[in-house]
């Protein structure tokens, strides 16, 4: 036997075990030499237990312990004693207790670091990615992988007792039209022919209700070749669902039982149940956003009807072309000039074309820089339409074509939220967006694109209404502001899929390359079904409260899509790429 083997994790001893005799493994978290005391701080991953060495207890441990440096690997014999008072630390669990160290065992050394690990989250994060297996050692990282764990068993454990099946489906697969870039395999069998990988099992788990299995679920890898963000990345986990016979309601009330339970058990917080629904028509009019974040109102009130006539020249050429004007109302805060100044500035960098803002002073009168453009009793006319406005209170207004000033204004009010202080960063909310519009206007490709994905049913009704105007019987499930998850009800009719396939564009010949299994399955047999996915590493991101999933998933890419630590993307040399038939075009200097 080279180590000891243990009996308690470092940070589970207690009190019951003083007196006794116990084996702990771990690393050297700090060492402190007080002559002929030395303590070290043992870590692992149930916390941290200080150890003490003196030759009163062992001359050959304590001559061991002088060599001990941060991140040694050690195992160790002793006796659980209550530590002086004085000494208790009672900021850990064990800060009552130490060991007196009769026997150790050097199991491994460790070089200096190249960062503390106390300090990792001030350290590059490309530096702390390519030693990412020591940044998983500290505290932070440990307890957000524990939480993802609990929470992927949570999951598990309520669709197995909702008799759910969880079935893998492929990773090598067909490139199809599901929205974002795919990742291409290159076949070595098939020259000229790749693999693509899953953006979501969608097909298959559309195919699996056609195979008759009816409730299934995937902890699903996905791949997405798309811009990263701080929610996004080229490789991530859906919660992947899919049941047969079902509406909208049943596949809601499935994922409120799953969130209940997730919630209930992991973060001891009951949420009520069912929870409240917003159309989509309604989130973009008064949030300016398909996923708006509840925990603060900061409603939109729209106030193109008080400009009808206006003389300034720029509202004028919003109005005429069928613009619209929305207006944030910020109560009771005095913003300082230059504080409305940055807020302009705020609104130009995310996009706007400009953004006007009013202050309203005593006795009606206000300030603006269009304020010789407003008529006199301009806060009598606002009052009418924002019955709250008071002197001392400030309006923030964007014009433009809808769908764009209030995407504006959706992004400046979640802003303004966070930098006055409006969010309760406690507080969990939860909301369904539902009746998406079933199809978008793409204008850089000059065709209708879906707004969910292609295999998403239409809301009845839907052949007699304008492409912009027709529904999808899709939602969306919305945490905090950020989408979670989304499905809907899918198409089973293989002459509404041609439809809908027809209005994306796609001609006869696409839709036999891409999707003549689909259409055919269509016609064998095909259950109404429905479904929903959840992002895993959003959904942890929320709960552990980090900043961005790449604080939750174990060895993520950096937002440009690289691994420090395995160093890839890789170039493949040309000899390998023969063998799948492959030459790499060199890119021309600027291209
Ligand atoms: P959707 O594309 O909305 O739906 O994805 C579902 C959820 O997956 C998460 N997500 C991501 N998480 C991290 N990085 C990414 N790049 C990323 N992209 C998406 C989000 C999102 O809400 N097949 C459909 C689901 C269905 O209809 O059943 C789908 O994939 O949390």
């Amino acid at each position: 036997m080279n180590y000891y083997e243990r009996t308690v994790g470092c940070g589970q001893v207690h009190g019951d075990l003083v007196g006794k005799t116990i084996s702990l493994s771990g690393w050297v978290n700090k060492r402190r030499d007080h002559g002929t005391i030395i303590f070290v701080d043992l870590r692992d991953r149930t916390g941290l237990m200080q150890l003490v060495f003196s030759p009163d207890y062992s001359a050959t441990a304590h001559e061991l312990a002088d060599q001990l440096r941060s991140e040694y690997v050690i195992s160790v014999k002793g006796t659980v004693v209550h530590r002086a008072a004085g000494t208790i630390n009672l900021e850990i669990p064990t800060g009552k207790y130490e060991l007196q160290v009769h026997e150790v065992v050097l199991l491994n050394k460790a070089k200096a670091l190249p960062f503390q690990l106390d300090e990792a989250a001030h350290v590059d994060e490309e530096i702390r990615l390519k030693y990412r297996y020591l940044d998983l050692r500290t505290p932070e990282m440990q307890h957000h992988l524990a939480m993802r764990h609990k929470i992927i068993y949570a999951m598990r454990q309520y669709f197995n007792e909702q008799n759910f099946y969880e079935i893998e489906t492929p990773i090598l697969t067909k490139n199809t039209a599901e929205g974002a870039r795919e990742f291409l395999v290159p076949s070595r069998q098939y020259h000229g022919s790749f693999y693509a990988l899953p953006q979501s099992p969608q097909i298959y788990k559309q195919l699996l209700m056609a195979g008759g299995l009816e409730r299934y679920m995937q902890i699903a890898r996905c791949f997405r070749d798309e811009d990263l963000r701080a929610d996004r990345q080229p490789e991530f986990t859906q919660l992947d669902v899919e049941m047969s016979f079902i509406s909208e309601a049943d596949i809601q009330s499935c994922i409120e039982g799953l969130l209940a339970h997730i919630f209930g058990t992991i973060m001891n917080h009951q949420i009520s149940l069912p929870l409240p629904r917003m159309t989509y028509d309604k989130a973009m009019s008064t949030y300016g956003s398909d996923k708006p974040d509840l925990r603060f109102d900061l409603p939109i009130t729209e106030l193109t009807s008080l400009f009808q006539g206006t003389s300034l020249a720029f509202l004028k050429a919003v109005l005429d072309k069928g613009g619209r004007i929305g207006a944030l109302h910020v109560a009771k805060h005095a913003f300082t000039r230059s504080e409305l100044e940055g807020w302009v500035s705020k609104a130009l960098t995310n996009g706007a074309k400009g953004l006007v803002w009013i202050r309203f002073k005593e006795n009606g009168e206000f300030e603006a820089p269009i304020a010789k453009f407003l008529p006199a009793d301009f806060f009598k006319q606002v009052k009418a339409l924002i019955p709250s406005l008071e002197e001392g209170d400030t309006l923030f207004l964007i014009a433009g074509k809808y769908q764009d000033a209030w995407t504006q204004l959706g992004r400046l009010r979640v802003q303004l939220g966070e930098a006055l202080g409006l969010i309760d960063h406690k507080e969990v909310n939860l909301l369904w967006v539902t009746d998406f519009p079933l199809l978008e206007y793409d204008d850089a490709r000059g065709q209708w694109s879906s707004v969910h994905h292609p295999f998403t049913s239409p809301q009845e009704g839907w052949e007699k209404l304008q492409p912009g105007e027709m529904k999808a019987r899709a939602y969306d499930i919305v945490f905090n502001g950020i989408e979670l998850g989304g499905g809907s009800i899918r198409i089973h009719n293989p002459e509404v899929q041609r439809k809908v396939f027809d209005y994306l564009g796609l001609d006869k010949d696409d839709m036999e390359s891409h999707f003549s299994f689909l259409l055919e399955a269509q016609e064998l047999g095909f259950p109404p079904h429905g479904g929903i996915a959840l992002g895993i590493d959003r959904f942890v991101m929320l709960l552990a409260h980090c900043k961005s999933i790449r604080d939750v998933i174990a060895f993520p890419k950096t937002q440009s899509g690289y691994d420090p630590l395995m160093q890839a993307p890789t170039p493949v040399a040309s000899k390998k790429l023969e063998e799948y038939g492959l030459r790499v075009v060199k890119k021309e200097a600027g291209s």
